[in-house]
């Protein structure tokens, strides 16, 4: 059976699809069998990330209606190994998916994948309750920022109510000049807040918003600086001790 990590944080835009992204393909450059699921839904995003947006045709909500088998909905990028797609549905709420269907949807995909990493909602409300309480693996994505802090703690909070076994930070966006001048809050505040062990420090990329606007992701460009990070952080998910540096 394989992990299913919901990759999620509380507050909005501080990079849960490009971590969900990146960090699913990184898995699958490592030779893992991969499902990245949007389960952002009337919210999709990911699909744009993958360059697949004027494609889609089933997401979701087909799959766990039966009207279609999950592997014929997905979308497939043998570039970046065994790596499998399958993109939210736009049409409804979060709130009116059918949580019983999804919640056996993904733990049937479990039986096919080594990972399926869920790419949840912002909030802690239905869309990222669904979303965690299949998860066996919570990365919980900062950025370092009081407010972003304030509501992954939130979402720990729900992660530890839906009693997911593994929680783990990626800080991202992480800028170390500004820590160095005091301006953000260096590696232990943040980690001392949040109670967490940490997966990974992913730094701001000047050009993530070019590469998600090309459909491209940047783990497959090793010259940014943010790419070995990101490989880390994927082989710290397979269990391998990649010690982090923190200067
Ligand atoms: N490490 C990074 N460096 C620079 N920009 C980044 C980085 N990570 C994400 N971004 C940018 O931040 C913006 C938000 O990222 P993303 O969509 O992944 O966030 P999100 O948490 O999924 O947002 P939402 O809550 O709306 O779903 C995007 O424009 C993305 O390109
Ligand atoms: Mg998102």
């Amino acid at each position: 059976m394989g992990k299913i990590i919901a990759i999620s944080s509380g507050k909005g835009g501080v990079g849960k699809t490009t971590v969900a992204a990146n960090l699913s393909a990184a898995l699958a450059q490592e030779g893992k069998r991969v499902l990245v699921v949007d389960t952002d839904i009337g919210l999709r995003n990911l699909d744009i990330v993958f360059g697949v947006q004027s494609v889609i045709v089933y997401d979701v909500t087909d799959v766990y209606e039966n009207k279609i088998a999950l592997l014929d909905a997905c979308y497939h990028f043998p570039a970046y190994g065994d790596l499998y797609f399958l993109p939210a549905s736009q049409a409804i709420d979060k709130e009116d998916i059918e949580e019983e269907k999804f919640y056996d949807m993904i733990k049937a995909a479990a039986n096919q994948f080594d990972f399926v990493v869920l790419d949840c909602p912002a909030g802690i409300e239905t869309g990222l309750k669904n979303a965690i309480r299949t998860a066996d693996v919570a990365v919980t994505v900062v950025t370092p920022d009081m407010a972003s802090l304030r509501d992954a703690d939130r979402m720990l909070q729900v992660a530890e109510a839906c009693n997911v076994k593994e929680i783990y930070v990626v800080i991202n966006k992480f800028n170390r000049k500004l820590v160095r001048k005091k301006l953000m809050p260096n590696v232990d505040e943040i980690l001392n807040r949040l109670g967490a062990p940490l997966l990974g420090i992913w730094c701001f990329e000047d050009r993530m918003v070019q590469f998600q606007n090309r459909g491209e992701l940047i783990v497959t460009d090793s010259r940014r600086k943010c790419v070995k990070e990101i490989k880390n952080s994927a082989k710290r998910l397979m269990g391998e001790q990649v010690p982090i540096k923190i200067r």
